[in-house]
C-alpha cells in the first residue's frame, strides 16, 4: 500500500476547498459518487464550510449519501449523525431524498446492521466480496477509534460482515458501524482531523502505525488511497 498522504491545512476552509475540488472532479467523471459520511464535530464543521464555499462546480445530484456509523437513537435526537448531516449539508445542498441512505438508529440494532448490510450490497458495486464506496470519510477519536470501531474491536477489520453493532466504551451507547473490512475496501478513504488534542495520536498513527493498537491505525484500504486531511494543530506532533 502507498504511504498515507498527510495534507496539512491552515483552516477548515482550506480543507473544504480541497474536498470541493475532489467532489467536482468525481461528479464530473462518474454517473454516481457514493460517500459514507462520518459523525463527530470535525466532519460537521467541514460540511458547513463546504456549503459556505460551494460555487456550483459539484453535481450534487450524483452524490449517494451513506453513513460510516450511526448512534442508536431516533433521527431527530441531538446525538444522531443523520440529524447533524441533514442540518449541515443535506438540506442546504438539497440532496435528493432518494439518494440518502440513512442508518436507522431507532431500529433494533442487530436488525438494522443486517438491513444496512443488505442495502449496501444492493446499491454499491461489490469488490472482493465487499460493497465498495467511492469515498469513506472518517473522524478520529482521542482513543484512536474511527467510525464506531472502538479499541479492542480489531476483529472488525477481519470480519466478512459489512456492518456491525458496537457499544461506546464510556457511555454504553449502541452504535451501528461499517466494519473495518468494508472501510478497507473503499476506493478511497479520507480522515478529517483537527485540533491539538489529536496531535499525539495523529503522529503515532502516521509515523509508527505498527506500534499502536488503535482501530484508526488499521485503516489501510486495499486500493492504497488513504489521505489524512489535518489542520496545523492536529499536525503539530508530526516529525516531518
Ligand atoms: C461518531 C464518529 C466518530 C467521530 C470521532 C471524531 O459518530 O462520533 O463517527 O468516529 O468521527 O469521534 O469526532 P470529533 O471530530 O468530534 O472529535
Amino acid at each position: 500500500m502507498e504511504c498515507p498522504r498527510i495534507l496539512i491545512f491552515e483552516s477548515l476552509d482550506e480543507m473544504a476547498l480541497k474536498a470541493l475540488q475532489w467532489l467536482t472532479e468525481k461528479t464530473a467523471a462518474q454517473d454516481t459518487v457514493s460517500v459514507a459520511l462520518s459523525g463527530g464535530n470535525t466532519p460537521q464543521a467541514l460540511f458547513e464550510c463546504i456549503v459556505k464555499l460551494d460555487k456550483g462546480t459539484v453535481d450534487w445530484n450524483k452524490l449517494l449519501v451513506f453513513w460510516g456509523d450511526e448512534r442508536c437513537v431516533p433521527p431527530e435526537h441531538t446525538d444522531s449523525n443523520f440529524r447533524s448531516a441533514q442540518k449541515s449539508i443535506l438540506i442546504p445542498l438539497d440532496i435528493p431524498e432518494e439518494h440518502i441512505f440513512r442508518m436507522q438508529g431507532e431500529a433494533e440494532p442487530e436488525k438494522e446492521a443486517a438491513r444496512y448490510s443488505q442495502l449496501l450490497a444492493e446499491h454499491l458495486t461489490m469488490v472482493g466480496g465487499f460493497p465498495q464506496f467511492d469515498l469513506v470519510l472518517l473522524g478520529l477519536g482521542e482513543d484512536g477509534h474511527t467510525a464506531s470501531i472502538f479499541p479492542g474491536n480489531d476483529s472488525l477489520f477481519a470480519t466478512t460482515q459489512f456492518c456491525s453493532v458496537a457499544k461506546h466504551p464510556q457511555s454504553g451507547q449502541h452504535r451501528i458501524t461499517l466494519t473495518g473490512t468494508v472501510i478497507n475496501h473503499a476506493a478511497e478513504v479520507v480522515f478529517l482531523v483537527t485540533g491539538t488534542p489529536k496531535a499525539g495520536i495523529v503522529s503515532q498513527i502516521a509515523e509508527t502505525p505498527e506500534l499502536v493498537h488503535y482501530p484508526a491505525a488499521k485503516v489501510s484500504p486495499v486500493s492504497g488511497k488513504l489521505t489524512w486531511l489535518v489542520d496545523k494543530s492536529a499536525a503539530s506532533g508530526l516529525k516531518t
